[in-house]
């Protein structure tokens, strides 16, 4: 289930509430970055994913900075330190990265991939991302501002006030509904297949599982804005490696996006 869920997409128990409760839980406070593990922009030969969960763990060096030969214990490693996820959630990505799709990988290996790999489309990538362009448009790799100035807005990451500093589970899904119109309006090659479509609405579903703040049910603005903008980990603006987040959990968010922007 969660695997057909994932599927098409690149790339995370609890009651999840609809209604954000926005709680002061040091959200917003300076943080420091791990020793060894401060963000640092990827090199010109580094290899880069269309994916800012990724990104985000290769440029703190919680995945080898070269984005190369990345192989599932890599992959384990990071995202059970940057992020705090359990086996099954990373267990999805090193499947469908060497066996599901087994010709993306380019490193001669096929037990192995380099981030950039994740970029062939309509494998693992595909239409209507919320932060890169269609790849009707040349690239579709690397992050675009056009493409996420408007779904920024959506998420009301800028110049909110304070008492509205939480992006909830309804924005996200309202902002993620309006990417993928524009997308269909912009590009005349638009394709997202049924399954395709359970892959997107995963991403929404794991950024917000990612960046989650437990206590405000919600994830803060300032660090999604962070996360897609500088594909950095914001522990500068208050994280801290939560405690631990399963498929169930990425699945809860999923149902209810689901149920916010309909089943068709
Ligand atoms: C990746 O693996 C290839 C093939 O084994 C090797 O030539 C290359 O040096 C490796 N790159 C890195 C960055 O480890
Ligand atoms: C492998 O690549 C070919 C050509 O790009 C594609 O037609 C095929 O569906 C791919 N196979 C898998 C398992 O992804
Ligand atoms: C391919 O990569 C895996 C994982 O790093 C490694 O265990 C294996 O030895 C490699 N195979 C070859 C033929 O290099
Ligand atoms: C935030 O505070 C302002 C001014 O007190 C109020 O008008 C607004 O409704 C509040 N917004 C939220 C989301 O609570
Ligand atoms: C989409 O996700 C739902 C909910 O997890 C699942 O029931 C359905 O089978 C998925 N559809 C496809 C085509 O993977
Ligand atoms: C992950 O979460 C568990 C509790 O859910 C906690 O014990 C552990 O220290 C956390 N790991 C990291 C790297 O933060």
């Amino acid at each position: 289930m969660i695997l057909s869920m994932l599927l098409g997409y690149v790339a995370s128990g609890l009651m999840v509430g609809t209604q954000a409760v926005p709680s002061p839980v040091n959200s917003h406070a300076s943080g420091h970055e791990p020793a060894g593990h401060e963000w640092q922009k990827p090199g010109p030969f580094d290899s880069r994913a269309p994916c800012p969960g990724l990104n985000s763990l290769a440029n703190h060096g919680w995945l080898p900075r070269h984005g190369k030969n990345i192989t599932y214990d890599d992959i384990k490693y990071a995202a059970y330190h940057g992020y705090n996820y359990t086996e099954d959630v990373y267990e999805i990505f090193y499947i469908l990265a060497t066996q599901v799709f087994t010709n993306i990988s380019t490193t001669g290996n096929a037990s192995t991939f380099n981030l950039e790999d994740l970029a062939r489309h309509n494998t693992i990538e595909q239409d209507g991302s919320l932060s890169r362009n269609d790849i009707y448009f040349g690239d579709n790799l690397h992050f675009s501002a056009p493409v996420w100035e408007p779904v920024a807005e959506d998420l009301g990451l800028k110049g909110y006030a304070a008492n509205d500093s939480y992006v909830t589970i309804e924005t996200a899904a309202k902002a993620y509904l309006a990417r993928q119109e524009a997308a269909q309006a912009a590009n005349p090659a638009f394709t997202v297949s049924f399954t395709q479509r359970n892959g997107t609405r995963g991403t929404t579903a794991l950024y917000l599982a990612t960046l989650w703040d437990y206590g405000a049910k919600a994830a803060p603005k300032a660090w999604v804005d962070t996360f897609f903008t500088e594909e950095r980990i914001p522990y500068l603006e208050g994280y801290t490696t939560p405690k631990h987040k399963n498929t169930d959990f990425i699945h809860e968010l999923f149902v209810a996006i689901e149920e916010l922007v309909g089943f068709d």
